[in-house]
């Protein structure tokens, strides 16, 4: 099946199947304000025919700002600056999709200037500090505010909003036995831990109207001892659509399972590829996947056989935003090996591939 043919994600009609995947591109100001250096990225993946964008993640409280740099969708006074990014992709034809996220217990009391918050007292890893237990208060506190984020995303001319449930960040943290040991309605069944999700959802659906596409980037199993199995994330992907969600990203991982390094060999690639077969089966959504997906030949193989109606790749186009265009022109796979060092050293600023540095 043809990797640019065009296809509808809810009322989101892409030119092709191709998705750059969110990437937090640690490229705002202090306040959370895109910087040029942001607008000229979008500018280059829009040019170089991307189906969609799919913004890094952006804050949506004070509270969920996950590391320096990150773009922040948390007040309305930041919606001129974001709106530049919607307008350049909007000149050179593309879409954009804002992800909304916050960071639960997955930041620092540095970044934020106060404790993290997270579902319950559990550290992250061994050693770290131990987030604060949210309140009830808290816990709708934010649930608003993912709401307003995405009014401010709609305002700012942005095509879609994605909910970030994945990679261990709040969202992941309440539908985690790992991360959330609550013994009342936000955690003490299964039921219970996918309430916060579920609340997110219909708020961002009452917030937005009917027609505005919400996606989600669904971490679907957690890869860690005692945390969501894949069994429990199918039950979140089952309820997906009746929450008004209108497409699924898969991914997973709480922890760092979700940027697995040196895919070189067709085989290694499209490593959720078994867990989407699965959400497949239990819902008719647009499925979209990610996880390292580089070659032409692993990308219309996926779409053939059904599994996913969309490519999503983040690493690849770090490397080469013009990727659809090379893939167009013949190139058969992404020349991006997956070393993991587009991620900025501490202190530095901006993703890039420093792989030949
Ligand atoms: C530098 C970097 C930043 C990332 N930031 C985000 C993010 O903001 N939100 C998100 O959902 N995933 C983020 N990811 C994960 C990617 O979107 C993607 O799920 C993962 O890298 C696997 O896809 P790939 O093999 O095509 O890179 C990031 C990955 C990298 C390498």
């Amino acid at each position: 099946m043809d990797i640019f043919e065009p296809a509808k994600i809810g009322t989101l009609e892409l030119k092709n199947r191709l998705i750059r995947s969110a990437t937090a591109e640690r490229m705002a100001d202090d306040a959370g304000r895109p910087e040029p250096p942001l607008v000229e990225m979008y500018t280059a993946l829009a040019r170089g025919g991307v189906g969609l964008i799919i913004t890094g993640h952006a804050y949506v409280h004070p509270t969920g700002k996950a590391h320096p740099a990150m773009t922040g969708v948390y007040d309305d006074e930041l919606i001129p600056a974001l709106q530049t990014l919607s307008e350049t992709v909007h000149r050179e034809g593309g879409k954009v999709v804002m992800q909304i996220n916050h960071a639960g217990r997955k930041t620092s009391a540095e970044v934020i200037g106060q404790r993290p918050l997270g579902p319950s007292p559990v550290a992250q890893t061994k050693g770290a500090p131990r987030p604060q237990e949210m309140t009830e208060q808290q816990i709708e506190e934010i649930i608003h505010a993912f709401a307003l984020a995405a009014g401010r995303a709609k305002a700012a001319g942005f095509d879609g909003v994605q909910i970030h449930a994945a990679h261990g960040y709040l969202i992941n943290q309440f539908n985690s036995p790992a991360a959330n040991w609550r013994r009342d309605r936000w955690g003490k069944d299964a039921v219970s831990r996918m309430r916060f999700f579920e609340r997110v959802a219909a708020a961002i659906r009452d917030e937005v109207g009917d027609e505005y596409p919400v996606l989600t980037k669904l971490g679907i199993q957690d890869f860690v001892r005692d945390g969501m199995t894949l069994y429990d994330g199918l039950e979140i992907v089952r309820h997906l659509a009746d929450w008004g969600i209108d497409g699924v990203e898969i991914s997973g991982g709480l922890g760092s399972a979700n940027t697995r390094k040196d895919i070189l060999r067709p085989e290694d690639e499209a490593y959720f590829l078994s867990q989407a077969r699965m959400a497949r089966r239990v819902t008719d959504l647009p499925i979209i996947l990610v996880g390292g997906i580089r070659s032409r030949e692993v990308m219309e193989r996926i779409l053939e056989e059904g599994t996913a109606d969309f490519i999503s790749m983040s690493r690849p186009f770090i490397r080469e935003p013009d990727l659809p265009r090379r893939l167009q022109a013949g190139q058969q796979k992404s020349t991006c090996v997956s070393c993991n060092r587009c991620w900025p050293p501490p202190g530095e600023y901006g993703v890039k591939c420093r792989y030949e540095e």
